[in-house]
């Protein structure tokens, strides 16, 4: 049986074989134990529980190797479910509230934050402190600032900063939206939630010159991670830099429901028929992130019913739409919509106006951050499109 060490020493060595660890954080990555962060008590999807209340919990005590080797896989770990709260019958967990990242993403935001050994950052989602480790690691553990909503997740994260020789990072139990103004100003601010809408103090309290990194989406995608640098007048601009898909920050977190709570009223279903691919509008990035942009508050998921069968749902559960289209082996595929908005119709323009400006690419959409909110408009060239303020997301709807 393998040790914390050699299972550390195999786990940085699989980062590094497939180029997912940039060299300058390698120490830190083996040199701060991961384990030492994990909670005794970890969650993992069990398929056989039945339900959508499939999080089983997993004690360090009943299978102490299997917890080992789950700390050290290059994997996310489920440290909380439902707030510390399992709704499920029999302590069974529905939705994931706190974890400690996939390593091959944890190594990637670090990469992406350019931070350099002496800057000041600001991280928001303290989680298990692992992340907060790695950070002070690299850059001394009293410049590095981190935040965490759920009291009894930063108290654990706490104890195991101290426990590894990392007591001087300042875990701060609040919510991270707000940033954290005594410590300010950062170099870097880095959010492991993700968000819909960068909150403006995190641009305020970054140094101008200084960047706030954040996996950003949309109810309809998680579009990436998104870079922003931060200019002299309190504004920051930037862009989606590469791939990300966070749990959301808890004060833009979307409430979740099941489908039978929403799709009802089948009485008043619209019916029509597309030869469009669900995979066309759900399954490719740049055209979900635009569609995300263009058809606000609507999420869309995918049940299979087989490996060429299977239905997209399209809901928006504040107005109660909801939109199906259902795939079948051939098109054209029957399309339902209820509700006071026509789900499918929007997407379906949302898609086709892609289309018409070129196919967009994620990296095309520029993200400006002021006091005024967030603004994103497409570029296609060096200055904002004509179309550019029918793509900004809506802030108060
Ligand atoms: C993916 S986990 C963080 C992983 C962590 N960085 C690590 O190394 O283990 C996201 C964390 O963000 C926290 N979170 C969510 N909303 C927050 C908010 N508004 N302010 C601060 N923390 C928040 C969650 O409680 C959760 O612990």
């Amino acid at each position: 049986m393998a040790d914390a060490e050699v299972l550390r020493g195999r786990m940085v060595e699989g980062l590094v074989r497939q180029g997912e660890l940039d060299e300058r954080w390698r120490a830190a990555f083996t040199e701060v134990a991961r384990h030492e962060f994990i909670p005794d008590l970890v969650w993992r999807h069990d398929p056989d529980a039945g339900g959508l209340e499939d999080l089983v919990p997993l004690r360090r005590c009943d299978d102490p190797q299997g917890w080992l080797e789950r700390a050290y896989a290059n994997a996310p770990v489920t440290t909380q479910v439902d707030d510390g709260h399992p709704i499920g019958e029999g302590g069974c967990g529905f939705e994931v509230t706190s974890s400690a990242s996939m390593p091959a993403v944890v190594a990637q935001m670090l990469a992406a934050l350019e931070a350099q050994p002496g800057m000041r950052v600001l991280e928001i989602g303290t989680g298990t402190g692992y992340n907060a480790a790695l950070l002070a690691h690299r850059l001394g553990a009293g410049n590095v600032v981190s935040v965490e909503v759920d009291p009894g997740v930063a108290e654990h994260a706490r104890h195991a900063l101290v426990a590894a020789g990392f007591g001087a990072v300042t875990v701060v139990s609040a919510d991270g939206a707000e940033g954290y103004l005594p410590g300010a100003p950062y170099d870097r601010v880095i959010s492991t939630a993700a968000v819909a809408e960068v909150p403006y103090a995190w641009v305020a309290q970054t140094r101008p010159g200084g960047r706030v990194l954040t996996p950003w989406g949309t109810p309809y995608y998680p579009g990436g991670l998104l870079a922003l640098t931060v200019h002299r007048a309190g504004t920051a601009t930037g862009r989606v830099v590469g791939p990300a898909s966070f749990m959301w920050l808890r004060s833009q977190r979307i409430p979740r429901y099941t489908t039978s709570q929403i799709v009802r009223g089948e009485d008043t279903v619209r019916l029509s028929t597309t030869d469009l691919h669900p995979w066309s509008v759900a399954g490719d990035t740049h055209a979900a992130t635009a569609i995300g942009l263009r058809v606000p508050k609507c999420e869309t998921f995918y049940h299979p019913e087989s490996s060429e069968t299977g239905t997209l749902y399209l809901v928006d559960q504040w107005s109660r739409s909801w939109a199906t289209l259902h795939l079948t082996t051939e098109a054209p595929y029957e399309v339902r919509q209820s509700g006071q908005r026509a789900l499918w119709d929007e997407v379906q323009a949302a898609y086709r106006w892609w289309l018409d400006m070129g196919k967009p690419a994620v990296e095309a959409w520029r993200f400006t951050n002021d006091p005024s909110g967030q603004r994103i408009d497409l570029l296609l060239s060096d200055e904002p499109s004509s179309d550019a303020s029918t793509a900004v997301f809506p802030r108060d709807e």
